[in-house]
């Protein structure tokens, strides 16, 4: 997962030349950007206002050290505890087959018995095997016979759950640094005490909106057992509600963009664009110049992967990152 995964190495380059202690990655998603910022050895903070993001960053960005053990698996391995059926009667015939969401359910039965960290390691890694049987990774496809050639497909969910948990916990690390994490929108967080802000919002492309819950309502769900949210019933997907945001839209964009650069206009602003969207890089430099005296703009060539199934086919387009100070 995470978008910006294959450009890590560009940004990084880009990063090592900036000299900051404090950054926040504020729209962080899979949390692969901020985990970077952490491997730099900067003192992070991740946000992103969606709860399976802030429990991915929570597990890998703020958690200095803990790992899940043998005997913690064996507790989340272990036969449903309370008999709980919430996710096999709500999304019977959707996405997976029965014994996979009566795996969901009884991992869910124990992982509120394990402490902070832990608790994030699993869910994190519950997130990333279902978004891995997923076709596409992306909950817009309910067929489960919806086959696309890939060998997950065919796992069973427990397998990619043991795989995925042996993955973050080869991940986890203290960098020393006293790391945090947020899920808030954007535009509630205290703006000061970050040397550097890095942004990749949701960009509006020209066609349609940006929408984060329509493709990822079941991660979202899972991440909190589907509590505090609210499934739309009358949806095929039994999608959650949709969280606005207005950066999804063509219309909203800009005038998003220009409250989020003044507000955040004490710091070094780092954001990623793809040139495919509205508005326009031309529109962008403006728009950052209004607050920031100098901006850099890099291009990177990159090759997309979209996530929805009408967009699917791979195509190029070019990233930029801009620096303003
Ligand atoms: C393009 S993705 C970020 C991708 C990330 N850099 C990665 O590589 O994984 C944009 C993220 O912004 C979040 N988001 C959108 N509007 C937001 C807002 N107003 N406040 C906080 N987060 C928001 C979405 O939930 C989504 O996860």
């Amino acid at each position: 997962m995470g978008s910006k995964y294959k450009m890590i190495p560009y940004l990084s380059s880009v990063l090592s030349n900036i000299r900051f202690e404090t950054a926040l990655d504020a729209f962080s998603e899979s949390g692969v950007v901020a985990y970077s910022l952490k491997e730099m050895g900067k003192q992070v903070t991740a946000n992103d206002f969606l709860h399976f993001s802030s429990t991915i960053a929570k597990a890998i960005v703020e958690n200095p050290g803990v790992t899940l053990s043998q005997e913690d698996m064996e507790l989340l391995l272990s036969p449903n505890k309370d008999g709980r059926n919430f996710i096999q009667t709500t999304f019977q015939n959707l996405y997976f087959p029965l014994e996979d969401h009566q795996f969901l359910d009884s991992v869910w039965s124990h992982i509120e018995d394990l402490p902070l960290y832990k608790r994030e390691i699993a869910l994190s890694a519950l997130c990333l095997a279902a978004a891995r049987k997923q076709p596409r990774g992306v909950f817009t496809i309910t067929d489960l016979r919806y086959d696309d050639g890939r060998k997950n497909m065919h796992l069973p969910l427990r397998e990619l759950f043991v795989k995925a948990v042996e993955e973050y916990n080869n991940a986890v690390f203290d960098n020393g640094k006293i790391n945090s994490v947020m899920c808030e929108d954007i535009f509630s967080i205290d703006p000061s005490g970050f040397d550097l802000v890095y942004f990749d919002p949701p960009y509006a492309p020209p066609k349609d909106d940006a929408d984060y819950i329509k493709r990822y309502h079941f991660l979202e769900g899972l991440s909190r057992y589907w509590r505090d949210v609210k499934i739309m019933e009358n949806t095929k997907t039994k999608k959650i509600e949709k969280r606005y945001t207005p950066f999804a839209y063509k219309r909203t964009i800009r005038e998003a963009l220009s409250k989020l650069f003044r507000k955040f206009e004490n710091s070094i602003i780092v954001l990623s664009y793809s040139s495919n969207s509205v508005p326009g890089e031309k529109e962008i430099y403006d728009l950052l110049r209004e607050v920031k005296g100098d901006v850099e703009v890099y291009s990177v060539p990159h090759t997309y992967s979209f996530g929805t199934h009408e967009t699917a086919k791979r195509r190029q387009v070019n990233e930029y990152i801009f620096v303003a100070r």
